[in-house]
């Protein structure tokens, strides 16, 4: 008998219940008994004892749904060794209620912030085992997050009606990505979209680079430019500021989000009509795409794997086109950034891409 208990962290994305499903119907395949705990609304379920025990029922039907069956919300990892308004010390009620149900594992799906509380809790003695869940594609010790490909279509999909709409009307047209201090899902969908310009937070900007870019597009013939800016997509000059003069400058920002000021910057200097689409939670929402789907079952299965072996600590990730086992101490606290001299950066820009850099 394997008593598991299951729970989803942060903010959601497609393909959380196919993952899950993966592991209970490995799980159940093999014969072995399974209780399993869902806990709801991620750490704080697992906090609050607040579960459901569920069967394999729950679990059918789920392949295509997006979102997650448990709930998910956001409990800052630095918030974890701080007691709770009534002074519930978090990690201890995380532990109590693990030996309380007697679990012989936690099943933790997550992006960061989640892995990094997944880590503590390992520390702290409880068997963990993490699947990477995010859009943003930015989780060290894997190449792959399920969430990302369905994101990178939606994205995808918006800069493709924004070509048309761009084309009849000869505009300029940003389209913000969501991807929080990473560009993989922007420089993805980006190039996806056929963008004309790429801005990511790994390649800080110079305004003026840009509109050179747009001229230059306009001097060929080309009545309009599309942009994928990521929203962390950030300038040369900001990005030498400290991390103390950053915050004073967003104190009094002006714009709903860095799209915005780019766009007035444009508008202002060169007199160009400019406009943002954001696209913002879509992103994370709907169905997962295919590839997700195939990619999440696969991690979940080694994941009931490893559950059915009794070996614990660990992340199933993705590298090399294998599916892997990562120790979560090394994933836990760190970002998978891209790498400006990326090869996909430079094929990017060898196909007339500007970075605006
Ligand atoms: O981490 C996933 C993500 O969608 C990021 O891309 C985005 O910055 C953030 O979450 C949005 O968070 P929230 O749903 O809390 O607004």
């Amino acid at each position: 008998m394997k008593r598991i208990g299951l729970l989803t962290s942060g903010g959601d994305c497609q393909a959380l219940n196919a993952a899950m499903r993966g592991v209970v119907k490995c799980l159940s395949c093999s014969g072995e008994d399974v209780e399993i705990y869902g806990f709801l609304d991620g750490y704080k379920g697992l906090i609050y004892g607040d579960f459901r025990m569920l069967t394999g029922h729950d679990f059918a039907g789920i392949l295509t749904k997006g979102g997650t069956i448990l709930g998910s919300s956001r409990t800052p990892f630095k918030l974890m060794r701080e007691p709770d308004e009534n002074g519930l010390d978090k990690v201890e009620a995380m532990k109590q209620n693990y030996y309380k149900l007697k679990l012989d594992c936690m099943v933790i799906l997550g992006g960061n912030g989640t892995h990094k509380t997944a880590n503590l809790l390992r520390e702290e003695g409880l068997n963990v085992i993490t699947l990477p869940k995010t859009i943003d594609n930015d989780l060290w010790g894997t190449d792959m997050t399920f969430g990302f490909q369905s994101a990178v279509n939606i994205a995808t999909d918006c800069i493709d009606c924004i070509h048309t709409t761009a084309s009849s009307h000869g505009r300029i047209f940003i389209v913000e990505v969501m991807g929080h201090k990473v560009g993989w899902l922007t420089l993805n969908a980006g190039m996806a979209g056929g963008a004309d310009i790429i801005l990511i937070p790994e390649i800080p900007y110079d305004i003026d680079k840009v509109i050179k870019a747009i001229n230059e597009r306009e001097a060929r013939g080309s009545r309009f430019t599309i942009m994928a800016v990521a929203e962390g997509a950030i300038s040369k000059a900001d990005a030498k500021l400290s991390k103390k003069e950053y915050k004073e400058k967003m104190k009094n920002y002006a714009y709903p989000s860095v799209s915005y000021e780019i766009a007035d910057q444009i508008q202002k200097k060169s007199g160009k009509e400019v406009r943002v689409t954001v696209p913002g939670h879509t992103q994370r929402g709907g169905s997962p795409c295919p590839y997700d789907r195939v990619f999440a079952t696969r991690l979940g299965a080694e994941a009931g794997k490893l559950i059915l072996k009794g070996e614990y600590g660990f992340m199933v990730g993705y590298k090399n086109r294998e599916i892997v086992r990562v120790p979560l101490e090394e994933v836990a606290g760190k970002l998978k950034m891209v790498s400006p001299d990326a090869t996909i950066v430079r094929e990017a820009k060898m196909v007339g891409i500007s970075f605006g850099d």
